[in-house]
């Protein structure tokens, strides 16, 4: 089993000041990998690593389906935050669902999804390295 990449957990308080789990993930060649039992408390997390600008929001759809959205604004490249209801961007105000569908302006792009795959004991997020 690869563990060099692996994950682990560290709180984390979010803009609406209700508690996330923040887990921290090494980049790995091109994948992230967040085990299962980083959703034990919740159905989404937050995946952060040292060697990327931007945060991952990961969230359990299913047991064997899993989205990723790279939490970089799609109109400059500045970060997203998570809110109750999706992400918002506070440079200039563009907002996106849960989905990182574009809900306002002057974003005009979707957040970029990025595939994962389900391994026996964690997900793992890939990239392509122009992502990041
Ligand atoms: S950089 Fe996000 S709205 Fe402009």
């Amino acid at each position: 089993m690869a563990c060099a990449g692996m994950a682990t957990m560290l709180p984390l308080l979010n803009g609406c000041s209700s508690s996330a789990q923040l887990v921290q993930a090494a980049l790995s060649e091109d994948e992230l990998q967040v085990p299962f039992t980083a959703f034990a408390e919740k159905d989404w997390v937050i995946v952060r690593s040292k060697q990327m600008e931007f945060d991952v929001f990961l969230k359990k759809e299913t047991a064997d389906s899993y989205k990723a959205i790279l939490m970089r604004c799609s109109h400059r490249n500045n970060p997203v935050q998570r809110t109750s209801t999706g992400f918002v961007c506070h440079e200039h105000g563009s907002r996106f669902n849960s989905d990182g569908v574009v809900l306002t302006e002057p974003a005009s792009k979707n957040l970029t999804e990025l595939p994962t795959i389900v391994k026996e004991t964690y997900v793992s997020i890939k990239f392509r390295l122009p992502q990041i």
